[in-house]
């Protein structure tokens, strides 16, 4: 039994749970507060995305950390992964893919000068292909079981969350390498293309450029599909 997830805010419906964690963070929620919903309407992704989940069919939820470790991104993403299970890979910095299809994407927000971080988790346990708009078919994935596995998931993530939030960096350095689904391939972002060559200690993405060896900090990359040839 997992130490997160007390208290627990369940919402039928709300716009955004990392909205809602974020004013309990304010309001000054203890480490650990959870916020779940079965519904959002407004339910945010990275870079400006929105995040969408059929009522009922999706684990949505938020997480407040009081004092959250530095690699956090990185062992959100690593927890989740652990909970899918062995197939699973992450994407730097944290989308998780079985198959190269994206079935969780994570969020996390904060305010550092306060010391406090909301890792936001979409998790599709119970989407079927079909709930997915037409843009994300070929991308998006779901663990395809069915909504009453959404509760004991959310249990497994919160015992996940705590052993790889209060893991050492090198721990999460290294779990993270065995899942990489970057490592040496194609890829490009927004500033140019290369190949990937794994994370460095401060969980950055490092990467092989025609000029040299580079590091990411944040942002996006993409997968170049490869050929064939
Ligand atoms: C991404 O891959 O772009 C991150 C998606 C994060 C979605 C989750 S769903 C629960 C929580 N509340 C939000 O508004 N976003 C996160």
């Amino acid at each position: 039994m997992s130490g997160l997830g007390s208290p627990r805010l369940h919402l039928r419906r709300t716009d955004s749970t990392n909205e809602r964690a974020r004013e309990l963070a304010a309001l000054g929620a203890p480490h650990g507060t959870l916020v779940t919903a079965s519904r959002q309407t407004a339910g945010r992704g990275r870079q400006g995305r929105s995040w969408v989940a059929p009522d009922g069919r999706g684990l949505l939820c938020s997480l407040l950390l009081r004092d959250p470790p530095r690699l956090l991104p990185l062992a959100a993403g690593v927890a989740v992964a652990s909970v899918v299970g062995v197939p699973a890979l992450v994407k730097w910095p944290n989308d998780v893919l079985v198959d190269g299809r994206k079935v969780a994407g994570i969020l996390v927000e904060g305010r550092p000068q306060e010391r406090w971080a909301v890792v936001g988790i979409g998790l599709n346990v119970a989407l079927q292909p079909e709930d997915f708009p037409p843009e994300l078919r070929e991308t998006a994935g779901t663990l395809g079981q069915g909504p009453e596995a959404i509760e004991p998931t959310l249990e497994r993530l919160l015992e996940a969350l705590e052993h790889w939030i209060t893991a050492s960096p090198e721990d999460v350095l290294e779990a993270f390498r065995t899942r990489d689904a970057l490592l040496g391939r194609a890829i490009r972002w927004a500033g140019g293309e290369g190949r990937a060559a794994g994370v460095d200690p401060e969980g950055r993405l490092m990467v092989q450029t025609r000029q040299g060896r580079m590091t990411l900090e944040a942002g996006e990359v993409h997968l170049v599909p490869s050929t064939g040839t």
